[in-house]
């Protein structure tokens, strides 16, 4: 492909003209701007549609989508199938942000030449443009930046660690567990990670390793020093059906709106208001005209027998 016909590897359709597709070199030229990234996990074609027109930088096909959409308990459960399927309408929507995948427990944690090739799907089935792991997994870092595949690492509160965490609590708060996650996040940087997502930290903390790396970080109950903040998307939209952790901005109350909208609904089929005539299709007229013509015929005859 050449890149005089198609900047920025973007579709130079006209409807696409003025978009300049968000890359990790531009996330890390952010950084060195001071200007925030802004970051939302999205997971189908409507949704992340919406949040790449909305201008949002980074969009993650988070496997929070295990929990949020698929109604389980945790992230654990979810498959690498099920990630591709989502990654793919994702793919499908996005034109300007950088659309990052996912990948599950599991898919990562045993050889690295199996994370490698469970991270190649994603760029070639899916059309992901980077992968986050969680986790120091420095060797597997190496290989994925070796195999030219962006990498998103994730450390702090690791959702796919919870059963060695107890529990979604905050981390880092000692001084060792800080040093730690200091050095980590130094190795990930080193061993190619693009971006980082700080994750349940002491404000402190992130702003601490922000400071330390030359690459962006993006928290999420991180505090406001990082480079960028990530919501996910049902969080913000509050479509989730529980109490928000601390961290959460709840920018709408679309599950109100959603209800009350489907109730009205649901009241208006029950009532016959919907549809009404004017959402009906109708016949052409001429058409209209022959068959109540015949219907007319009909009922002469019909009334003529009787006689
Ligand atoms: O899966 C997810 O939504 C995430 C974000 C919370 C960073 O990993």
């Amino acid at each position: 492909m050449s890149l005089t016909t198609f900047p920025g590897g973007v579709d130079p359709s006209p409807a696409n003209a003025s978009i300049t597709k968000v890359t990790m070199p531009a996330l890390a030229d952010r950084k060195r701007q001071g200007k925030p990234i802004s970051a939302l996990t999205a997971y189908d074609y409507a949704t992340s549609r919406i949040a790449d027109e909305a201008g949002i930088d980074l969009i993650l096909v988070g496997d929070s989508l295990a929990m949020v959409v698929l109604g389980h308990e945790n992230t654990l459960s979810i498959t690498v199938d099920e990630m591709l399927h989502h990654t793919r309408a994702v793919h499908r929507a996005v034109r300007r942000a950088l659309v990052v995948a996912d990948m599950p427990f599991g898919s990562y944690h045993g050889a690295v030449a199996e994370g490698l090739a469970n991270a190649i799907r994603f760029i070639k089935e899916a059309g992901a443009e980077a992968v986050k792991i969680e986790g120091a997994r420095i060797e597997l870092v190496r290989a994925l930046t070796d195999a030219e595949i962006p990498v998103v690492g994730h450390l702090g509160l690791t959702p796919q660690s919870i059963h060695r965490m107890g529990g979604y609590r905050v981390q880092a708060r000692t001084a060792e567990t800080v040093l730690r996650l200091r050095a980590d996040a130094q190795a990930l940087a080193d061993a190619g990670a693009g971006v980082l997502v700080l994750e349940g930290v002491p404000r402190e903390v992130a702003a601490a390793i922000t400071a330390d790396l030359p690459i962006p970080t993006i928290g999420i109950g991180a505090g406001p020093d990082c480079d960028g903040q990530i919501l996910v998307f049902h969080d913000l939209l509050n479509l989730t059906f529980a109490p928000p952790a601390k961290f959460v901005r709840r920018y709408a109350d679309a599950g109100s709106i959603m209800r009350s909208a489907i109730e009205h609904y649901r009241d208006d089929v029950e009532q016959r208001a919907f549809p009404s005539d004017e959402e009906s299709y109708h016949l052409p007229e001429p058409v209209r005209r022959v068959l109540e013509e015949k219907d007319a015929a009909q009922h002469k005859t019909g009334t003529l027998r009787k006689i």
